[in-house]
């Protein structure tokens, strides 16, 4: 049957063309997307499927590092994404290792097999922080990261850099204690395949207390080393001790001092470490940075190439100034690893309290996101946006954009390119995703966490 003739005149056809043509036809408005490679993500917001492989960008030259960050206000659907991102990689045989403060992993972990390692005080799980991975001849390599890591924790405790002489204390304290770096038993850090006959003999990773003690009574030829006395080392290690051992003594103790648990299982594709017992402690940031350490270490160990590394609520290490540098110095080696780190924080200001122009705080903030090239950005307020649009490199119309974005939809930056994508979640990763439980009338009730 035919309906009224419309008295609009003639119709114009619709103009219809591939995504590569409408490129050619509207250079600054579309884009031709990122290719096939990877996870479909969602939906590009002008047309057609967006897939993301940070490997395959980065063979391709798109990008030059695979880290990612991913910026947003509570509840836009960071995690959500990151989640069935992980899940989705599964196809694709990649292993990807969680650091979860808030104990929210635990479904998606379900699905892939897993059990989250839970870490509590007292608890029956220690990860050896200064495990620094197999032999790998790196001696120097090794030594460096354990420094790095000790002093950081140091400066993160007192509240401030440390003085020449207490840094020197702690070189010579991991000295006294340690291999040089990377000889540790491999029992140190569990290890997926049959361990190597020849590091039975090596000597054991140090761990916390032992650096505890080893500043506190530091050797007659550790003060030879710096041409001072046994007494004046004692005096520069001190505050540096004291502090330490509240990890190790304190009311932390029980997760990261000693040497590692045996028999950690992380042959499976996802490894999850539960913090949530210690979320709301105002140590969050050095305990998660202690487990990303360990982590690390771990990925190198497993000797797995392309591990997508994620710290959710990556806020608690970024907004603490010491462990922030060593964040950002660590991201550098994931490269040579194989390793895609994620980033989950909720504003850029997240950065160690984003302090003026020029200081140290902006720095930080400049190199990590320099050494992440894929940015995701969720929905952020006008002030935010006003403070750090320079910063994640937006265009003004972009800056407009990321304040009326909806939940599930982000801006994606990749290298030089943005993309707008809807992030689609199908039922069956619905559940693996939620965190709205608490706030429906059947949910569960606070502290029923996982
Ligand atoms: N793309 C989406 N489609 C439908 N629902 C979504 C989507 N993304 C997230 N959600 C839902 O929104 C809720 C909040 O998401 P999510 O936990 O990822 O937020 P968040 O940004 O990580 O928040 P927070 O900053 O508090 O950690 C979840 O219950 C999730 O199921
Ligand atoms: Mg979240």
């Amino acid at each position: 049957m035919r309906g009224p003739t419309p008295r609009l005149g003639p119709v114009v056809p619709a103009h219809v063309a591939t995504t590569r043509h409408l490129c050619a036809a509207y250079p600054m408005v579309s884009e031709a997307g990122l290719g096939h490679a990877g996870v479909v993500v969602g939906r590009d917001v002008l047309g057609g499927s967006f897939a993301y492989d940070p490997f395959a960008l980065y063979g391709d030259g798109v990008i030059t590092n695979p880290n990612m960050i991913v910026l947003g206000q509570i509840g836009r659907g960071k995690s959500a994404f990151v989640k069935s991102y992980l899940w989705r990689q599964a196809v694709f045989g990649r292993s990807a290792w969680v650091i979860d403060p808030k104990g929210e992993y635990g479904p998606l972990a379900a699905a892939w097999g897993s059990t989250p390692l839970t870490l509590r005080p007292g608890g029956p799980i220690r990860l050896n922080p200064l495990d620094t991975g197999p032999a790998s001849g790196d001696d120097d390599g090794a030594a460096l990261r354990r420094t790095s890591l000790c002093v950081s924790l140091a400066v993160s405790c007192l509240g401030r850099d440390l003085l020449p002489r207490e840094r020197a204390a702690v070189d010579a304290a991991l000295a006294a204690v340690g291999p040089p770096g990377g000889g540790e038993q491999r029992g140190s850090v569990p290890h997926p395949t049959p361990r190597a006959t020849r590091q039975s003999t090596c000597r054991p990773a140090p761990t916390l207390p032992q650096v505890v003690d080893a500043l506190l009574d530091p050797t007659a030829e550790a003060a030879a080393t710096l041409r001072t006395t046994r007494t004046a080392l004692v005096e520069d290690g001190r505050d540096v001790a004291l502090e330490l051992r509240r990890l190790v003594h304190g009311d932390l103790r029980g997760m990261f001092d000693g040497p590692t648990t045996p028999g950690i299982d992380l042959a499976g594709p996802l490894v999850v470490l539960d913090l949530s017992a210690v979320y709301h402690s105002p140590a969050l940031g050095i305990l998660m940075a202690c487990a990303a350490a360990w982590l690390q270490s771990a990925v190198t160990a497993a000797r797995r190439n392309r591990i997508l590394l994620v710290v959710d609520e990556a806020w608690a290490i970024l907004g603490d100034l010491g462990v922030a540098r060593w964040l950002q110095s660590s991201w550098k080696l994931s490269r040579a690893f194989g390793v895609a780190n994620m980033a989950v924080l909720h504003r850029l200001s997240d950065l160690a309290s984003v302090g003026a122009a020029g200081s140290e705080q902006v720095g930080l903030a400049q190199g990590l996101l320099s050494d992440s090239e894929t940015r995701v950005i969720y929905a952020q307020p006008h002030g935010e946006v006003a403070r750090s649009a320079d910063l994640l490199g937006l265009t003004s119309t972009e800056a407009a954009l990321v304040t009326q974005l909806h939940r599930g939809t982000a801006l994606w930056k990749v290298g030089r390119r943005s993309f707008l994508v809807q992030h689609h979640l199908s039922s069956h990763e619905r559940w693996l995703v939620d965190t709205d439980g608490a706030m429906s009338p059947t949910g569960p009730l606070p502290g029923d966490v996982g």
